[in-house]
């Protein structure tokens, strides 16, 4: 074999190289060619294989950045120090790298340095409202390719074995599937020699998850020498590497396209904004009534987006199943004619009211106080129109200043576009919402929607997604405009 220059390899791949080979007990060159002899081994089985089942390859990248995904996951052990290089190697090598922290790591090393090497907002609480807004508690499992962890104490393994799921670490851990999963236990040589952390390793390579390492050195306790010792940062960048290069492509889900949880801005802090949600009943006695399919999901996640973005909220609701988001004032009505009525003399104090209510137009001409009986034969029902409050209100306040920004929503089943446009120009409104409720996949009940927001200057812009991603979309265009 022809002689090997090690000098010019990079200082890494160097360091890389010492400890596989101080593992093994050989020299450098010895294991350079150890690798090279694995390496013919394993393109000669390769050429030999048959053609129906190719080596595996890389996929094309999933992300527009086209950086391979990882989710690091950091346990509390005196070695989180070194998840700090494993992030900078990560990084180095064009991955995207999002970071969770178990509490007790917490202890060991600050959120903000994986922060700041990282270049993303670090999970640490499961219940953390603005990491909640993107389904937090899963979206680093759903966003990633790799979930790495690093170190994985014996609790931590413990706790994945066991299906935990009461931090954001062991939710993400439980909701990634184990194949895509790769553990770098670190712990006392005594705790990795137990039956205890055997049976968990075993449980856990049973169910398709991957490790590294431990390596074998001196412990945190200075007289303690074994296995146990965290693989190093670059070992275990490599072994990421590898692994990432034997998965199945994996699909960025829509709704993270913007990366999972990302804080949003705090832009409406004070600012009092009146939402108005839910469908309106036009009763014709006390057990019957005119009404409209609206939930009042899409102007509860906006009452919902407001008060996470700062703003003082008052939601103006509708009969409804769901429950109101929390932090905000409610004020319960039944009839378009309740509703003006709670709207119209707190609507000067606003700086912005969305009226994203489904009001009816009519209402039976009477109400009976009793419960009608049928009469023979047909009925004919009289109807007559209900005030149109958000109309009532542009007109309020054409030429006043200052005056509240008054934002609609047009539901519309055809020519969306052109309707909502008429509505916008005749309730003088600055922007209205609009979105097609002809097909069942957004609209009325759905979790999702899609709308296309027109504005009095004619500039137009168009948004999809979950209700409540839908609700900051929106929530960017006013506060521009406030
Ligand atoms: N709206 C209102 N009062 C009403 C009816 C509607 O404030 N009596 C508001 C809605 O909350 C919505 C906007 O006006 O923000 C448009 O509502 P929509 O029902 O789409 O339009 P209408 O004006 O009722 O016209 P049409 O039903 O004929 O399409």
């Amino acid at each position: 074999m022809a002689s090997l220059t090690i000098r010019k390899l990079d200082e890494e791949l160097k360091a890389l190289l010492r400890l596989r080979a101080a593992s093994h007990g050989r020299s450098v060159e010895d294991e350079v060619r150890v690798i090279l002899r694995e390496a013919a081994d394993q393109r000669e089985a390769s050429a030999s294989a048959p053609q129906s089942q190719p080596a595996p390859r890389r996929h094309a990248p999933a992300t527009a950045s086209g950086k391979e995904r990882v989710t690091l996951i950091i346990g509390g052990g005196i070695a989180a120090y070194k998840a700090l290089e494993l992030v900078r190697l990560l990084v180095k090598a064009g991955a995207d790298v999002r970071c969770a922290l178990t509490r007790a790591a917490k202890e060991f090393v600050q959120p903000l340095s994986f922060q700041a090497l990282s270049g993303r907002p670090v999970a640490t609480d499961l219940f953390d409202a603005s990491q909640e807004l993107a389904a937090g508690h899963i979206a680093l499992s759903d966003w990633a390719e790799l979930a790495v962890i690093a170190p994985a104490t014996a609790d931590l393994l413990a706790r994945a074995r066991l299906g935990l799921a009461d931090d954001v670490v062991t939710a993400t851990l439980l909701a990634i599937p184990p194949e895509r999963t790769l553990f770098a236990p670190a712990m006392n040589e005594r705790m990795w020699a137990s039956p205890a952390v055997a049976e968990t390793m075993a449980a856990l390579k049973a169910r398709g998850c991957s490790t590294i390492g431990p390596n074998a050195g001196e412990m945190a306790e200075r007289s303690h020498v074994g296995l146990g010792r965290l693989a190093e940062a670059a070992e275990i960048a490599a072994a990421c590497a590898q692994k990432l290069a034997t998965l199945a492509p994996r699909p960025i889900p829509s709704h993270l396209h913007d990366g999972p949880a990302q804080p949003r801005a705090w832009d409406l802090e004070n600012v009092p904004v009146l939402v108005s949600a839910g469908p309106t009943r036009e009763h014709l006695d006390p057990v019957r009534f005119l009404s409209n399919p609206s939930t009042g999901r899409m102007g509860f996640a906006l009452a919902e987006a407001a008060r996470d973005r700062g703003a003082r909220v008052t939601l103006v609701c509708g009969p409804t199943e769901l429950a109101p988001p929390t932090g905000v004032e409610v004020v319960r009505v039944e009839s378009a004619l309740e509703m003006q009525a709670a709207i119209e003399p707190r609507a000067a104090q606003q700086r912005a009211i969305v009226m994203a209510a489904a009001v009816s137009d009519q209402r039976p001409a009477e109400r009976a106080q009793q419960k009608q009986k049928k009469p023979d034969g047909d009925e004919h029902l009289r109807l007559v129109r209900t005030p149109d409050i958000l109309r009532g209100l542009g007109e309020r306040f054409l030429n006043a200043t200052p005056r509240p920004l008054l934002i609609g929503f047009a539901a519309e089943t055809e020519r969306v576009e052109e309707f909502a446009r008429a509505k916008l120009v005749a309730k003088h409104l600055d922007l209205i919402v609009a979105n097609d409720v002809s097909g069942a996949e957004a609209g009325f009940a759905a979790l999702e929607n899609r709308v296309v927001v027109l504005d009095k200057d004619g500039g137009r812009a168009q948004f999809a997604g979950p209700k409540l991603a839908v609700a900051h979309h929106l929530w960017d265009e006013i506060a521009r405009r406030l």
